[in-house]
């Protein structure tokens, strides 16, 4: 299953990446913006995966991103990224998202998110097989088989989705969308 029987231990291509939140990074709010923090989270999980698998990857998906906290312009950003599930030529990787505050020295959780990367060979650009992962302590166990859990659920979500929309009526002249925050006004409506 893996790349010529090849496993390389988790704690190999854990990475950690900080920066300071700059003035410019601020939005309307005057809070950071998310999308700051989602291209910080896309670039570690790029650099924990090419780790990994020694390979050119690419974002395949990302689980759901909830801020649970505001990040504040003067404060320090902590990402920390470790490989945490490794299929055929696909890895999960597991990014926690930290700020602090050097002021007041507050640490708080902003999110927790997982990107599921793909390495592909640098010639064919098709996916290429990576090496497994080598799981030395039980919490790298956990994680695994968190992970296997997460991708089978994902599969089926994506599978379900389909399905589901398939089977949507888009004939809207009745009155399926009664109770929704919206008014029809097409020609056919
Ligand atoms: C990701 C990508 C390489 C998959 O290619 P594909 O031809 O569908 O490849 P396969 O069906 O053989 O799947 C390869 C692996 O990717 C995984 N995969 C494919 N699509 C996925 C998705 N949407 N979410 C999670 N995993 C996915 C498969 O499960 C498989 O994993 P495995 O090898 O560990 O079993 C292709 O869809 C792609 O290039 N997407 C664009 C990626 C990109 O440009 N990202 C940056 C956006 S700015």
């Amino acid at each position: 299953m893996s790349k010529s029987g090849e496993f390389r231990p988790v704690s190999e291509s854990q990475i950690v990446l900080k920066e300071l939140m700059v003035p410019s990074y601020e939005n309307f709010g005057g809070k950071v913006h998310g999308g700051v923090v989602l291209s910080l989270m896309d670039k570690i999980a790029y650099a924990c995966a090419a780790s990994h698998s020694k390979c050119y990857c690419v974002t395949a998906s990302v689980d759901k991103v909830d801020f649970l906290n505001p990040v504040e312009v003067g404060e320090i950003l902590t990402l920390y990224s470790s490989v945490n599930y490794t299929g055929k030529s696909s890895m999960e990787i597991g990014i926690r998202v930290v700020s602090e505050n050097f002021h007041t020295g507050m640490i708080r959780h902003t999110n927790t998110s997982y990107f599921t990367m793909v390495a592909l060979n640098k010639d064919t650009k098709s996916p290429e097989a990576i090496p497994g992962l080598l799981l030395e302590t039980d919490e790298e166990v956990r994680r695994f088989l968190e992970g296997r859990l997460r991708r089978k659920v994902r599969k089926l979500q994506r599978h379900e989705l389909d399905q589901a929309r398939s089977e949507i009526d888009y004939d809207v002249s009745d009155s399926s969308l009664e109770g929704e925050n919206c008014k029809v006004v097409t020609p056919e409506g």
